[in-house]
């Protein structure tokens, strides 16, 4: 029996109510298999823990995660508390911390699930995001001098290494050739001239090795533009970590909104554990109703079995969540039902079990 030592963070505002959805379908993949079962550990550190103890999580938090195989995360941030300071103080320095440098985000749009674009079809809209997640435009490189003063100056660094750049355009080329797809770069070289320059010819020296993936670039402008005129264009799509994530949710929002959209904060090597999330926040306009949509937390979960090598269970997971949508009776508002989050919870396990 294989055990899956999961250290759980729900943290704030709706990420706890849709976590719990998650563990309750993996507790059901798992003893429909029998063949492994997870072990998980909660942690209840956030906004809420912050406002108690001064810190968003224990001096040795990292140290603590560390011993896990996987991080399930829900949402940080919460209104009392400043967002740069609940995000950099947990989430971010997590994904730092433990290197996972790349940011796997797939927009895939489901049979079943609303789509704003009226004229694409199914097939159109089916993405791999690879976002850097390490370094970029989310450095922390700065400076503010002067502050309060009438000369007052910010300065935000963005860093981009050889090492850091190439790892993950070299991540994402992998993906492409093992799943034959064509592999997209989106950049800013015009007018970003030495970062997104660099970012150019790395892609470049890089694609050498796969004169067999077909590959094209773009600039980010044109890139948002063509994503809602002309989604077919992308399959695996590799870029900087502020424009993955701007780009993401505008890839939520084309392949049935927020509470739909995972992402897989990954440490390719295994080093340290990898951490599995959805990529929306903690949405503070719905928090404590019951009505924030799991499907998001759900598919994070999916990956959580890809990622230990049970590709066929997260295929089923996400075919249960398709067919959940393409029954249309069990759904949360934001895609256009009435359920509450446990009951498509419920739903999503019930699919599995049958
Ligand atoms: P958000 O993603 O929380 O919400 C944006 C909109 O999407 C809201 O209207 C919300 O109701 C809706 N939404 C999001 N998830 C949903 C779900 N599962 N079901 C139904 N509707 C959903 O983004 P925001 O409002 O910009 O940020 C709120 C807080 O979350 C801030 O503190 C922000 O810093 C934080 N945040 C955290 C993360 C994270 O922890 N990974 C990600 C993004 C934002
Ligand atoms: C995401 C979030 C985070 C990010 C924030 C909350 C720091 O928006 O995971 O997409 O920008 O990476
Ligand atoms: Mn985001």
């Amino acid at each position: 029996m294989d055990i899956y030592k999961i250290a759980v963070i729900p943290g704030d505002g709706i990420g706890p109510e849709v976590i719990r959805e998650g563990v309750r379908v993996l507790d059901a993949v798992a003893s429909l298999d029998g063949g492994f079962r997870f072990e998980w550990t909660h942690f209840p550190w956030g906004c809420e823990y912050y406002l108690k103890n001064g810190r968003m999580m224990p001096e040795d938090g990292i140290e603590t995660l560390s011993r896990f195989d996987a991080i399930y995360l829900g949402a940080v941030g919460a209104p009392g508390v400043p967002d740069h300071i609940s995000l950099w103080d947990l989430l971010l320095v997590i994904r730092k911390s433990f290197d996972q440098y790349v940011n796997l985000r797939p927009v895939k749009l489901l049979r079943g699930a609303p789509c704003p674009l009226k004229d694409a079809r199914l097939e159109d809209i089916d993405m791999t995001f690879v976002r850097e997640n390490s370094e970029g435009e989310y450095a922390g490189s700065g400076s503010w001098l002067y502050r309060g003063k009438p000369n007052e100056v910010v300065i935000q660094n963005g860093v981009f290494s050889r090492v850091g750049c190439e790892r993950v355009i070299r991540y994402a080329y992998e993906l492409a050739r093992r799943e034959k797809k064509t592999l997209t770069s989106v950049s800013k070289g015009n007018a970003l001239n030495y970062s997104m320059v660099f970012w150019d010819q790395i892609f470049k020296e890089v694609g050498r090795d796969y004169p067999d993936v077909e590959t094209h670039s773009l600039l980010v402008d044109a890139a948002s533009m063509f994503m809602v005129k002309d989604p077919k264009r992308f399959q695996i799509v590799v870029t900087s970590n502020l424009f993955g994530d701007i780009l993401t949710d505008l890839g939520a929002a084309i392949s049935g909104g927020m509470g739909l959209a995972a992402g897989a904060n990954l440490n390719p090597e295994r080093r340290y554990p990898s951490m599995f999330e959805p990529i929306h926040g903690s949405a503070p306009d719905i928090a404590g109703k019951g009505v924030a949509n799991p499907l998001a937390a759900i598919w994070s979960a999916s990956q959580i079995l890809d990622f230990f090598g049970r590709p066929e269970w997260g295929r089923r997971v996400l075919s249960a969540i398709e067919q959940l949508l393409v029954e249309g009776k069990t759904l949360t508002p934001d895609v256009g039902g009435t359920a509450s989050t446990s009951q498509v919870g419920g739903a999503v396990a019930a699919i599995l079990e049958r």
